[in-house]
C-alpha cells in the first residue's frame, strides 16, 4: 500500500456506529469484552460449553510456548455437534444448506436430516475403504453438498481431512497428497465452472500415479461424461455410499484429536500443512461465527461464498455454521461477468440476511457497476462480512451503500489459514467501524502492533501484527515439520505469534491491516508465495532465473507478476515464449498462479549476497520510480532492466 494511501487511511473520519435496532438485539453486546477481560481462559471455557462434550476437560488451556492445547481431557465428536445435536434438538427439518449448482436448474435443499443420512453413510462407506482414526484422507472436490458430508464424515470417524482446492494443478495435488500421506481420496467426476463442465478426475489420475500409496479414489458422479477409469482403485460414490446405512454410532474423540490439515503458501517453495485439532478449533469457529455475524439460527439465513478449498470455506461454511445450527446458501459457482446478477438473484431467491465474501468480489462488481444489484430485493441482507485481504475504503463503502442498503453493518474479518478462525473483527451491534478497519481483536483474543524489536508500538505507528495470547482454534503445528513451525511464527519474537502481516493503530489503538511483509503475495484473497511461482517458473526448459513480486492491482488485491531471464534462443521467440510459461504456471500449480504479467529481462536486480531485491522489481512492476539502488551488487542492472521493457519485451497480459 502506497504511503498516501496509508495516511489517507489514518485520517478516515467516518465513523458507523450500530443503528439502536440492531444493537438492541445483537447476539454480543459490549459486556462481551469485559467478561473476556475479567477472565480469558473461564470465558473460553464458557464458549466451550456451548457445545456437547462426552466428556468434559480438565483444564482449560496448557500452555507450552509455542504448544498449546486446549479443553484437556475433554472429548467431543465434531460431527455429532454439527449434525446430529441439532436433529436430537427437534430441528432435523431445518434446512442446513440450500444448494445451487452453477447451472441455474440445479438446486438441492438439505436439512439437518437428510445431512445426518448422508454423513452416516459416508462415514460408513469410509470405514469399509478402511478409513480409521487418524489416517488422513485427500478431498479434492467441488462445491456441492456431497463435500460437506465428506469433511463431516472424516471428523464422524475421527480420520483428519485435508482438502485441496479444485482449481489446483495435479502436481499441486500430488505433493499435498504425499506430505499428508493420505490413503484414500475422494473426488468428482468434474464441476460447472461459468456454465461448463470442468472435469477433475484427470488430475486426480495424474496426482495418484505419483502416489502409489493411494488405496481408493471414490468419485462423485457431477457432471457425467466419460471418466478414465481404474478398475483396482476408483470407485464410484453412488456405488458406495448410497448402499450404506443411514445410521452410525459416533465416537468421542480427545479434544486435542487432528480435525484437518490444510496447505497454505509459505514462503518457501514447499506449502505448510497447517493443523487444526478438534475441541478448540470448534469452539472458536462457533463463538465467532455467532458473534461475528449475530446469528440467530432459528430466522437467518447466511451466505459464505468462499469455497470449501481454503480455511474459510472450512471454518464459515462446515464448522461454524453447522455447530451453530445455521441455514446456509452454498453455491457452486463463481462470479463472472456473463452471469453478473446471479448472486443478488440468490440472495433475493432465500432472503439472504448475512453475506460473507472477499473484497476482491465486491471490486469486480464495483467494475461492472450498481445496475445488476438494482434489480433485485437485497433488503433481507442484515450483516455483511469481508475477507481474505485488505478492503479499500472505496470498496467498503460501495459494498455498504450497494448491498447494505446504506445500513447493514460490516465485519471486516482478519484471519488466517494458521489461526483457524476470526481474531480481528468488529462486533456488529457494539463498534462504530471505520471504512477499512477490522478495528480490534475479538473478546477472548490478544493482538497488537510491534516494532522491530518486539515493543507495542504507541497509537499512530505501524508495524508488525502479533497475537499475544494462545487462542483455542490456533494451529497446533505444520504437519511433520516442527522445526518450520517454531520458525516461521515463533522465532521472530519470543513467545508472540508472528502472523506475517504488516499493521498500524491509529489514533484511537484501532487496528489497520497492511497485508504481508514476507514474500507471500495475496491474490484475490488467495495466499500464493513467490517462491513457489519462481520455481513452477525455472522448471520451464527455457527459463534460465526468475523473480516474482505482487503488484498492486484494482480487482484482485495483488497481480502476479514475473521477471525471468530465458535461456539462448528462447529470449528471442517473444510473444509465444511469454505465453507458454503463463501457461506452465497455470499447469504446475493451478490456474490462480498464472502470472498477470511476465516480463523478459537480462538481468535481474541483486545483492551482493546474491538476495534478488524484490523491492525494485515492484517499483517497476508498480510503474513507480525506481528507489534507492545503492545495495545491488551492479547498479546499472535497474537500467537495462528499464531499457528492455522500453524496447518492448514486455508483455502485458489481463
Ligand atoms: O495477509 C492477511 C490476509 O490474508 C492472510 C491469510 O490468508 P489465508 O491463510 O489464505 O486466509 C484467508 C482467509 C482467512 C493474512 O495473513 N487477510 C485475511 N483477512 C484479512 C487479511 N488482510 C486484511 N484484512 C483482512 N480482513
Amino acid at each position: 500500500m502506497s504511503s498516501d494511501a496509508l495516511s489517507n487511511l489514518m485520517h478516515e473520519e467516518r465513523r458507523f456506529p450500530p443503528t439502536e435496532e440492531f444493537a438492541a438485539d445483537a447476539v454480543a453486546k459490549a459486556d462481551l469484552y469485559d467478561d473476556a477481560a475479567k477472565d480469558r481462559l473461564g470465558f473460553w471455557e464458557e464458549q466451550a460449553r456451548r457445545l456437547d462434550w462426552d466428556t468434559p476437560w480438565d483444564e482449560a488451556l496448557q500452555w507450552d510456548p509455542p504448544y498449546a492445547k486446549w479443553f484437556v481431557g475433554g472429548k467431543l465428536n465434531v460431527a455429532v455437534n454439527c449434525v446430529d445435536r441439532h436433529v436430537d434438538a427437534g430441528n432435523g427439518d431445518r434446512v442446513a444448506f440450500h444448494w445451487q449448482g452453477d447451472p441455474a436448474d440445479d438446486k438441492r435443499t438439505i436439512t439437518y436430516r437428510d445431512l445426518q443420512k448422508l454423513v452416516n453413510q459416508t462415514a460408513n462407506a469410509l470405514t469399509e475403504l478402511g478409513v480409521k482414526a487418524g489416517d488422513p484422507v485427500a478431498v479434492y472436490m467441488p462445491m456441492i453438498p456431497e463435500t460437506v458430508a465428506t469433511l463431516l464424515a472424516c471428523a464422524r470417524i475421527g480420520a483428519p481431512h485435508t482438502v485441496v482446492f479444485a482449481g489446483f494443478s495435479a502436481d499441486a495435488l500430488a505433493s499435498r497428497i504425499q506430505d499428508a500421506d493420505a490413503r484414500v481420496v475422494v473426488t468428482a467426476d468434474g464441476q460447472f465452472r461459468r456454465g461448463e463442465p470442468a472435469s477433475l478426475k484427470p488430475n486426480v489420475d495424474e496426482a495418484v500415479d505419483k502416489c502409489p500409496d493411494v488405496r481408493n479414489v471414490l468419485v462423485v458422479r457431477r457432471t457425467g461424461g466419460d471418466v478414465t477409469w481404474n478398475d483396482d482403485r476408483d470407485l464410484w460414490w453412488h456405488d458406495v455410499v448410497d448402499r450404506q446405512s443411514d445410521e452410525h454410532e459416533a465416537q468421542a474423540f480427545d479434544s486435542e484429536h487432528p480435525l484437518f490439515i490444510l496447505y497454505t503458501s509459505g514462503t518457501t517453495a514447499k506449502p505448510k500443512g497447517i493443523l487444526h485439532t478438534t475441541g478448540g478449533y470448534l469452539t472458536q469457529a462457533a463463538y465467532t461465527h455467532r458473534n461475528v455475524f449475530d446469528l440467530k439460527p432459528d430466522t437467518d439465513v447466511y451466505w459464505c461464498a468462499a469455497d470449501i478449498g481454503w480455511v474459510t470455506g472450512h471454518s464459515y461454511i462446515v464448522y461454524g455454521p453447522l455447530a451453530n445450527g445455521a441455514t446456509s446458501v452454498m453455491y457452486e459457482g463463481v462470479p463472472h461477468p456473463g452471469d453478473k446478477d446471479r448472486w443478488w438473484k440468490l440472495i433475493e431467491e432465500h432472503k439472504v440476511s448475512i453475506l460473507y465474501t472477499a473484497p476482491t468480489t465486491i471490486r469486480t462488481y464495483m467494475k461492472w457497476g450498481p445496475e445488476p444489484l438494482q434489480q433485485h430485493d437485497l433488503s433481507s441482507l442484515r450483516v455483511l462480512g469481508s475477507v481474505g485481504e485488505p478492503i479499500n475504503p472505496e470498496a467498503w463503502m460501495w459494498y455498504r451503500e450497494h448491498v447494505g442498503g446504506g445500513k447493514a453493518p460490516i465485519v471486516d474479518t482478519w484471519w488466517q489459514t494458521e489461526t483457524g478462525a476470526i481474531m480481528i473483527s468488529p462486533l456488529p451491534g457494539v463498534t462504530a467501524t471505520k471504512p477499512g478497519s477490522a478495528m480490534r481483536p475479538l473478546p477472548g483474543i490478544g493482538a497488537d502492533v510491534v516494532d522491530d524489536q518486539g515493543k507495542p508500538v504507541p497509537n499512530g505507528g505501524g508495524g508488525y501484527l502479533v497475537l499475544t495470547e494462545p487462542w483455542p482454534a490456533m494451529l497446533r503445528g505444520i504437519w511433520g515439520d516442527d522445526e518450520r513451525y517454531k520458525e516461521t511464527y515463533w522465532s521472530k519474537f519470543p513467545d508472540m505469534y508472528f502472523a506475517g502481516d504488516g499493521a498500524k493503530k491509529d489514533d484511537d489503538g484501532d487496528l489497520w491491516l497492511l497485508g504481508r511483509v514476507d514474500d507471500v503475495m495475496n491474490v484475490s484473497g488467495h495466499r500464493i508465495s513467490t517462491t513457489e511461482v519462481e520455481s513452477a517458473l525455472v522448471s520451464h526448459l527455457k527459463v534460465a532465473e526468475a523473480a516474482v513480486v505482487g503488484a498492486t492491482d484494482p480487482t484482485t488485491g495483488q497481480g502476479i507478476v514475473a521477471f525471468v531471464i530465458l535461456r539462448g534462443s528462447a529470449a528471442d521467440e517473444g510473444d509465444s515464449t511469454v505465453q507458454e510459461l503463463r501457461q506452465h504456471v497455470a499447469k504446475e500449480i493451478g490456474p490462480i498462479a498464472r502470472p498477470r504479467q511476465i516480463l523478459v529481462v537480462a538481468e535481474l536486480p541483486k545483492t551482493r549476497s546474491g538476495k534478488i531485491m524484490r523491492r525494485l522489481l515492484r517499483d517497476v512492476a508498480e510503474h513507480r520510480e525506481v528507489g534507492d539502488v545503492t545495495t545491488l551488487a551492479d547498479s546499472t542492472v535497474m537500467n537495462l532492466i528499464s531499457e528492455g521493457l522500453d524496447k518492448g519485451s514486455a508483455k502485458d497480459e489481463d
